[in-house]
């Protein structure tokens, strides 16, 4: 690690979803580490109640940006703002949105094809406009749910599209260089305990203990990762437990061995 690896004090930061549930208390995190955080929100009245919440936050600046980042102007707009502000430090995705409906043979296509394009293409795109803002020993990390590696009933549409977004999370880290930044996805094993699920009872992991995990890894860690993490009764703190690869060595040497025999 870096020695200022560890400093965050005046950096730009980029919290996607950041006037969300989970994304405010990474918002609020990162101010009072005395970041420079650029939430983008499609609601003026969502930037405006983040704004509120975090009033009683005295260090670093919140910079607010209406715009859409599903959309490729939304996109444009983001990327000017970050030129304008400086070097980025890191960048979270904390962008989500849930769906349930019928089992897979009964749900419409067109259904599974609106989720896809409303969560997985603007990840992509996403992806695209953040990791080239983000130099070498900086951060982007995205959270997902366990839907993204297990399949449930009457949630297919979703997790098809987490799926397919932990996948593009792998393709960024094989293709990523040493002028790339380190990339991680958390992926969250449960219902989080944020500012609408007071319900859930306090031993599961919250907003704050996922903020909290961001801040170690882009203060502590420098390398590509792919985790699950989670708390629940019984748990003495957050568990982080690396996922691992699906593919054996073995299969592995097939593949790479099958593209070269093939000439
Ligand atoms: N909450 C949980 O219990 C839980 C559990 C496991 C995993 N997670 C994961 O954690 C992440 C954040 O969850 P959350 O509960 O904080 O979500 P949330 O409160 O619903 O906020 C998500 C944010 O995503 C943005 N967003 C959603 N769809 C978008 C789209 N098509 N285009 C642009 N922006 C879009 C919204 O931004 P705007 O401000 O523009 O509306 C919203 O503020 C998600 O990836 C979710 O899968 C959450």
């Amino acid at each position: 690690m870096k020695q200022n690896q560890r400093q965050l004090g005046n950096k730009l930061v980029v919290v996607a979803g950041g006037a969300g549930e989970i994304g405010e208390r990474i918002t609020r995190m990162f101010l009072q580490q005395g970041a420079r955080v650029l939430v983008p929100s499609r609601s003026k009245e969502k930037l405006k109640a983040l704004g509120t919440s975090l009033k009683d936050i005295s260090t670093g600046e919140l910079i607010p940006l209406e715009t859409d980042i599903g959309t490729h102007q939304g996109l444009k707009t983001m990327t000017a703002v970050i030129k304008k502000e400086g070097a980025l430090r890191a960048a979270v995705s904390a962008v989500g949105s849930f769906w349930q409906g019928p089992s897979c043979m009964e749900v419409p296509v067109d259904e599974v094809h609106r989720v896809i394009q409303g969560s997985f293409l603007p990840y992509v795109g996403l992806t695209q406009a953040l990791i080239p803002a983000l130099g070498p020993d900086t951060h982007f990390i995205k959270l997902n749910g366990l839907l993204s590696l297990q399949a449930i009933p009457n949630v297919s549409a979703l997790g098809v599209t987490a799926a397919a977004q932990i996948a593009w999370t792998r393709f960024l880290i094989a293709e990523a260089t040493e002028s790339t930044p380190w990339i991680t996805e958390l992926v969250i094993d449960s219902l989080v305990r944020t500012r609408s699920s007071q319900t859930l009872p306090k031993e599961y992991i919250s907003g704050d203990d996922i903020a909290h995990e961001i801040l170690r890894i882009v203060t502590e860690e420098n390398e590509h990762q792919i985790a699950t993490i989670g708390k629940g009764p019984g748990d003495a703190e957050v568990e982080f437990v690396p996922v691992r690869s699906q593919v054996s060595e073995n299969n592995m040497k097939r593949l790479f061995g099958s593209f070269k025999a093939r000439g």
